[in-house]
């Protein structure tokens, strides 16, 4: 891996983007323009704030996120690739896959003309790794932070054989007050509500949160709203490549005991996830690529 000294020397842009260690030692991606501030950690290239200027944080992460290595941090963006929820048949195997808790390395940044920054991360697919996932293939993440928040996940399948693929970018969005958010964009679709045995239902008004809710819509491209009356905001999500959308709150008592939820964290967080999941995992041929891309927009009012 490399050392934070030599991520500056390579990939630093100005003091625009700059890279530092977390207490545990972790390489983090640090962006300040005038457009936002974020935060990206090499492990599971995940972002775990983003600050649009003149906006409160976009981006939840608990307050007893563990930055540990090899340990999933409760909060940000998570990757999960290559399987969502539980490996289908290897019940050993990390839930929602392993890139959430492996390093990813930077192959690229730029200041793009705008002022937005652009980081590419690439994923070592290493011996341990092909144990879980047998499979020829390229993994990157493109990241591009400004007013926006642009996420685009591209996954090469370079091997002769096909191969099934899950992924979700499993976003938690801060939300003032749970209790105070409609979320929309999902009427009609169906979904898969695994509070209740994955039975399938249909989706009739705007989503409303008071208890544990954990779902799947699937065959949906839509994009979600998530109308936040406490902060006086709307959080758009628009996406392509991405046929499931999730909705995952875990409501107290679960998040009591996840132990990583921090005091009343299910209170302040959503998770909105942009994914391929159950009815829409992807199949992939032989030579093919497959992009899955999700753009974040804040509103007032
Ligand atoms: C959601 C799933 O996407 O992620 C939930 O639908 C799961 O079932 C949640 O509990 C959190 O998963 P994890 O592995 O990060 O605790």
């Amino acid at each position: 891996m490399s050392t934070i000294q030599d991520l500056n020397q390579r990939f630093a842009v100005a003091d625009k983007l700059v890279f530092s260690a977390t207490e545990s030692n972790m390489p983090v991606a640090q962006i300040n323009t005038r457009l936002c501030r974020a935060a990206i950690t090499l492990q599971g290239a995940q972002v775990f704030s983003w600050i649009p200027a003149g906006e409160q944080e976009v981006i939840w992460t608990s307050p007893q996120a563990k930055f540990a290595p090899g340990k999933s941090l409760r909060g940000g963006v998570p990757i999960c690739w290559p399987w969502f929820g539980p490996h289908a048949s290897r019940k050993e195997f990390p839930a929602h896959g392993f890139a959430r808790t492996v390093n990813w390395f930077v192959k690229e940044s730029r200041l793009l003309d705008d002022d937005r920054v652009a980081i590419v991360f690439g994923l070592e697919m290493n011996a341990a790794l092909r144990e879980m996932w047998p499979h020829d293939c390229t993994i990157e993440m493109h990241i591009t932070l400004g007013k926006t928040l642009e996420l685009e996940l591209v996954t090469a399948n370079n091997g002769q054989q096909s191969f099934e693929l899950g992924e979700a970018l499993h976003t938690y969005f801060t939300v003032g007050d749970i209790r105070q958010v409609q979320i929309t964009g999902l009427e009609n679709c169906v979904y898969l509500d695994k509070v209740d045995a994955f039975v399938r239902k249909q989706q009739s008004d705007a989503i409303t949160i008071d208890q544990e809710v954990d779902r799947v819509y699937i065959d949906t491209e839509s994009e979600c709203v998530i109308h936040d009356a406490k902060l006086k905001r709307r959080i758009h999500i628009n996406k392509s490549g991405s046929r499931s959308t999730v909705v995952w709150n875990p409501w107290q008592e679960k998040a009591q005991a996840m132990g990583d939820m921090g005091e009343s964290g299910h209170i302040s967080m959503v998770c909105v996830e942009s994914a391929n999941a159950a009815d829409n995992v992807i199949h992939v041929a032989s030579g093919q690529t497959h992009r899955m891309v999700v753009r974040y927009s804040v509103q007032k009012g």
